[in-house]
């Protein structure tokens, strides 16, 4: 025991600890192809999709939504920041026969312009700060073609906050553990997570630590029109109808440019 290091390693999304993890331990992270073709129905309403629309899907992961849009016919290009899920998202793409466009990047430094009729994130859209959200927002707004739309999911943080704090172990192998913490800071609207893993046979432990900002729906609405999106509706997750703020846990956005 002496011989444990006293320092965590830090690691994060597009770290290959953290992503070799995450695509081991977590595969449930990355949503079944059922479950994909469950909501598309809905996607096909909300955000009026056509088989002209050239779709970015920002934070892609393993591909499963890409996949789905490419085998209906879409063209797709799916984003990432992990070289890890990006290259299991093209061997997966490649035993399908499907073609789809993966690139390396991240989402936040975006430079398209009007290249792309939908962009659309499932559980991977991010921010840490108001600021952060509206410089996301118009990279986005300037990424889209004239009535281009967006997707994504958003948390409503006045009903998550009640689920805080959250901490879970799990013993991923033998003698492996890992610890899964999430507390919710009110003061300022941040998610603060963090992953733990510990491995008593190499001795080599990591850790990533980070922050999500999860802003009332108001704010949220304030920022889609300072970056530019004055038409917008929110849904309820996955679902047609209208979100409501005092039970819905998450909503579904659709902005059109
Ligand atoms: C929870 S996974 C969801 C992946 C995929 N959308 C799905 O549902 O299967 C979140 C993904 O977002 C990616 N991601 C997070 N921040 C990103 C950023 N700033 N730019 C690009 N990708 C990002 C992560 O690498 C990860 O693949």
């Amino acid at each position: 025991m002496n011989d444990l290091p006293r320092e965590f390693l830090r690691t994060d999304f597009g770290h290959e600890v953290y992503d070799g993890w995450y695509l081991e331990h977590g595969s449930y992270n990355f949503e079944a192809p059922e479950f994909v073709e469950r909501h598309f129905p809905f996607y096909k309403k909300a955000l009026l999709l056509s088989k002209d629309d050239k779709i970015l899907e920002a934070g892609c992961g393993i591909g499963s939504y890409s996949r789905e849009f490419a085998r209906r016919g879409y063209h797709v290009v799916g984003m990432d920041l992990s070289p890890n899920f990006l290259s299991e998202a093209e061997k997966i793409t490649q035993h399908e026969n499907l073609e789809i466009e993966f690139i390396f990047g991240d989402y936040n430094e975006m430079n398209f312009e009007e290249k792309f009729t939908v962009i659309f994130f499932e559980g991977s859209f991010f921010y840490q700060s108001k600021e952060g959200l509206i410089s996301l927002l118009s990279r986005i707004h300037k990424a889209l073609t004239s009535n281009g739309r967006v997707y994504f999911v958003h948390k409503n943080p006045s009903i998550w906050k009640k689920g805080y704090p959250i901490a879970n172990w799990s013993q991923t192998k033998k003698n492996v553990f890992v610890l899964q913490k999430a507390e919710y800071d009110e003061n300022d609207g941040v998610e603060k997570c963090l992953w733990l893993k510990i491995d008593l046979e190499t001795h080599k432990h990591y850790k990533c630590d980070f922050s999500v900002m999860h802003l009332p729906p108001d704010e949220l609405k304030n920022c889609l029109m300072a970056a530019g999106f004055m038409d917008f509706h929110f849904h309820k997750k996955r679902r047609l109808g209208n979100f409501d703020p005092k039970n819905d846990n998450d909503f579904s956005v659709v902005a059109r440019k």
